[in-house]
């Protein structure tokens, strides 16, 4: 296998010149795939989450289909909640529309809900996640190098806390109502993200990505008590292990000078920053994205001109990597996804 090409990604992660810019895209193995679908006509979404047969057969399918520069573990940010105690599902979308949101039975209220909650032994609890690591390494034989990842404790709480996707108000008026109890369960969900990632690592996980998407709806003041000093820890742990570390959160680009200085080497910023304005501001990380994963529903010339012009923007300074600013959609056309990627791979500086 060529090494210039597996490591492509991870140089620009380490701000290191590369011979093409890196991309890959969140979600990348998904609904809008027909190969990703017909799995999914044969097993519900935790069952794939928990077969380490079918996660590496789907992480891979994308690198095969489109030529992504990395894989990304196939999984999901809530996966560890059945063993912290919380009693999760994914429904069933509605029908012709497939998604099956998570939905969590006893989701945490109260002081004692936070202190029921275990922080999981990954081996133990999580063997197949691992499995699944080692078993995507085989499958992609040094093509490409694998992301691992884990949910942020701001993420994973609104979902504990809600017990699905139902907004924030309830996570939002437990910082305010009861401050202790908040940070109680954001140190247990910042514990079980920091063993996670690092079992990852230690399976073969060559990078780190934290998913903390719906941060944005902190404000400064909220993000510095509850939110940064997690993620810092959770920063400082992935760089003890030697990997790359990223940084994905929606809808925080007024934030992005304090979330730069957090510890990750990679920060992604979705479209609601010019590319060339997030790397001024954030001189001392590298920079991912941040095509709007709508553009991609649209007339596949369109997708593929904007994407260019992304690229032109981010500058020849290495340290870019391309991807969306959030994840595909279902029913994106992969002949887009895959004129959208060779655009990328073509473009060079004249
Ligand atoms: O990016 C990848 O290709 C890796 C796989 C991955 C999934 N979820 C698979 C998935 C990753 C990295 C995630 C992270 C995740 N999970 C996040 C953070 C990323 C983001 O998009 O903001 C969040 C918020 C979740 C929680 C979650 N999982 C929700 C809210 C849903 C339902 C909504 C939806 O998009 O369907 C899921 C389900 C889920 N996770 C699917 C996939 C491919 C769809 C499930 C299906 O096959 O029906």
């Amino acid at each position: 296998m060529a090494p210039p090409m597996s490591h492509r990604f991870l140089a620009a992660c380490r701000k290191q010149p590369v011979d093409r810019l890196p991309v890959w895209m969140m979600r990348q193995a998904g609904r809008y795939q027909p190969s990703y679908r017909a799995v999914r006509e044969k097993v519900g979404f935790l069952e794939l989450c928990r077969s380490p047969e079918l996660i590496a057969q789907v992480t891979v399918a994308p690198i095969d289909e489109f030529g992504f520069d990395a894989a990304i573990l196939f999984s999901d940010i809530l996966v560890h909640l059945p063993a912290m105690g919380l009693d999760l599902t994914f429904e069933k979308g509605e029908k012709g529309k497939g998604d099956g949101g998570p939905k969590i039975a006893n989701p945490v209220r109260t002081r004692a809900d936070v202190d029921a909650l275990r922080v999981p032994e990954p081996k133990k609890d999580l063997p197949y996640v691992l499995d699944g690591v080692r078993a995507i390494r085989t499958a992609l034989q040094d093509r490409v190098p694998l992301i691992g990842f884990v949910g942020g404790p701001f993420t994973v709480a609104s979902y504990a806390v809600e017990g699905g996707s139902q907004g924030f108000t309830r996570l939002k008026t437990m910082l305010y109502a009861e401050p202790r109890t908040a940070h109680a369960l954001f140190e247990k969900l910042t514990r079980a993200a920091i063993v996670q990632i690092e079992e990852q690592i230690a399976a073969g996980a060559q990078a780190a990505q934290i998913f903390e998407s719906w941060l944005g709806e902190l404000d400064r003041a909220d993000l510095e008590e509850f939110a940064f000093p997690y993620l810092a820890r959770i920063a400082e742990a992935v760089k003890r292990t030697g990997v790359p570390s990223i940084f994905f959160s929606t809808g925080t680009t007024s934030h992005l000078e304090p979330i730069s200085k957090l510890g990750y080497d990679v920060v992604s910023v979705d479209w609601r920053i010019p590319i060339d304005e997030a790397r001024r501001r954030a001189p001392g990380v590298a920079i991912q994205g941040n095509l709007d994963s709508t553009l991609l529903l649209g007339p596949k010339q369109v997708a593929v001109e904007r994407a260019l012009s992304i690229v032109r923007a981010a500058g020849r300074e290495p340290g870019y990597i391309f991807n969306l600013g959030h994840g595909i959609q279902p029913g994106t056309p992969t002949e887009t996804v895959k004129a959208v990627v060779d655009a990328v791979h073509a473009f060079a500086w004249k």
